[in-house]
């Protein structure tokens, strides 16, 4: 690969990593946020160490199932994609990323 290839290369990796955060944190904003940023309906809060660390535990994989198919818990329902049936697989998976991340 020439010198302007590689460049070219690097530009897009950075620029595609740069999207996915930032899809994940609009995602929240835009759905997730409107229950997990206060715990309405006894859904986990954004930031809250102490709820995410059992859920956390359980794995992304069991996580993500949950946020996209629904889950009835101890504190609440979690509806289905949160209720926004528009929302794609990698949508939700975005979003669950981004509140992990901002929660443990
Ligand atoms: C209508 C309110 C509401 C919306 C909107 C919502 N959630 Fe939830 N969510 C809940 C509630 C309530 C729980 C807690 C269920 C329980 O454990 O009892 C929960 C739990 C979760 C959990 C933990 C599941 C587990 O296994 O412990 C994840 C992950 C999650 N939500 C992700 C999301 C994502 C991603 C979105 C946006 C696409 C979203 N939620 C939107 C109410 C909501």
């Amino acid at each position: 690969m020439n010198r302007y290839g590689s460049l070219a290369a690097s530009i897009s990796i950075c620029f595609m990593a740069g999207s996915a955060l930032a899809d994940g944190k609009s995602v929240y904003d835009a759905s997730c946020g409107v229950c997990h940023m206060s715990g309405v309906a006894g859904s986990p809060k954004l930031g809250d160490k102490e709820e995410w660390v059992e859920r956390i535990a359980q794995g992304n994989d069991v996580l993500l199932k949950h946020a996209i198919e629904g889950y009835q818990g101890k504190t609440g329902y979690m509806p289905a994609k949160g209720g926004f049936a528009h929302l794609s697989d990698d949508d939700v998976k975005a979003a669950l990323e981004y509140m992990v991340q901002n929660s443990q």
